[in-house]
């Protein structure tokens, strides 16, 4: 570790298979980042386990994206790259963090109201504190900068402020993180519903491509995206379809929308497609071969996520004896 390299922080949740809005909303930005930041990316099980999970499914998901981090071009060398679990300290702060968080602040997260409409009277307990234990993530690490989706800025904000609250009742003990937006790939829509976040959760499968999916099948969700009865690319609220392909080729190939909306000035849908299609097939078929790779080769994964676990618990330990004794509980 550099002395004086900004911290970034970020994780993403085995919950489902990882879709293209990860990669192009999380995964390709953070690879930017690690020869200017001190990184930790966390695969966050702990999170995932807020709904039901098959056992089976989640340890093979975590792992898998573990391999999808290194793939991605994330070098474990550099950056540490670990798995939520085996480090303990995240669950003990987030119990430190909930006992000053309050039931209003919880409530008002947009991604709890939505969750949990689907649970009925059963809403499990975790979705609703599932926030905090994010904040713990971040806060234990002292973390600078956060790289996420828009989609977890309310999350973010609610770090900051049990942060800060934490910091004016017992002293300064947290760095403050900031939220890092990427201006590309922040926000990819579903396919299907251009007005809605491509979710992995989605139950039109249409809706979503996984980084993980074969060619045929890229190819097969992209023509089938839906569009307008416009009939020219242009990038307006108008039309959503149109414009989302044209953020998804923006971030692959880093033209700017102006750009695009200029190369098919007078080609159809169809041809459009046709090439998002292909970008996308040519931009994740190398990284899913390095991950089959990786998730034949078990062992060399294992010491990836120990070392990692390693230093995470150092540092993350460090802050967590701070919030301990300052909170009056007995050093052992
Ligand atoms: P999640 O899949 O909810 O664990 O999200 C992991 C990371 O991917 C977060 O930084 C999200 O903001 C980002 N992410 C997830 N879905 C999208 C999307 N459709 N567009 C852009 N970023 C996304
Ligand atoms: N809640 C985040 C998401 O669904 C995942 C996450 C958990 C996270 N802990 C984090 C992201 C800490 C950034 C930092 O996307």
């Amino acid at each position: 570790m550099e002395e004086n390299k900004k911290i970034i922080f970020s994780g993403i949740q085995p919950s489902g298979e990882l879709t293209l809005g990860n990669y192009l909303g999380a995964l390709k930005n953070w690879v930017k980042l690690q020869d200017e930041y001190d990184c930790y990316f966390c695969v966050v099980d702990l999170h995932a386990i807020t709904v039901k999970q098959k056992s089976a499914d989640l340890r093979r998901r975590t792992l898998e994206v573990l391999a999808i981090y290194i793939a991605a071009g994330i070098n474990p060398e550099k950056n540490t790259l670990f798995i939520q679990s085996h480090v303990p300290a995240h669950s003990e702060a987030a119990w430190l963090l909930t006992c000053n968080s309050y039931m209003g602040e919880l409530s008002r997260m947009t991604q709890f109201k939505d969750k949990s409409k689907k649970h009925g009277e059963s809403v499990p307990t975790g979705l609703f504190t599932y926030p905090v234990l994010m904040a713990a993530d971040i806060l234990l690490y002292q973390t600078d900068l956060v790289p996420v989706g828009v989609d977890q800025k309310q999350h973010l904000e609610l770090a900051r402020d049990l942060g800060g609250r934490f910091n004016s009742a017992y002293s300064q003990t947290f760095k403050i993180p900031e939220p890092y937006i990427p201006p590309v790939g922040a926000k990819i829509m579903s396919l299907q519903e251009p007005t809605k976040k491509m979710s992995k959760s989605d139950e039109n499968v249409n809706g979503f491509i996984l980084i993980m999916d074969p060619p045929d099948v890229i190819r097969r969700k992209i023509s089938r995206a839906v569009t307008d009865s416009i009939g020219v690319v242009n990038y307006t609220d108008e039309q959503p379809g149109i414009k989302n392909l044209i953020n998804i080729l923006s971030a692959i190939k880093g033209y700017t929308s102006d750009e695009i909306v200029a190369m098919y000035k007078d080609k159809g849908y169809s041809e459009f497609k046709n090439d998002v299609a292909e970008a996308i097939i040519e931009e994740l078929k190398p990284l899913q071969d390095k991950v089959n790779e990786f998730l034949k080769d078990k062992k060399s994964l294992e010491t990836i996520y120990k070392a990692g676990a390693d230093k995470a618990n150092y540092m993350a330990n460090k802050t967590l004896r701070k919030v301990q004794k300052k909170i009056g509980l007995i050093p052992r």
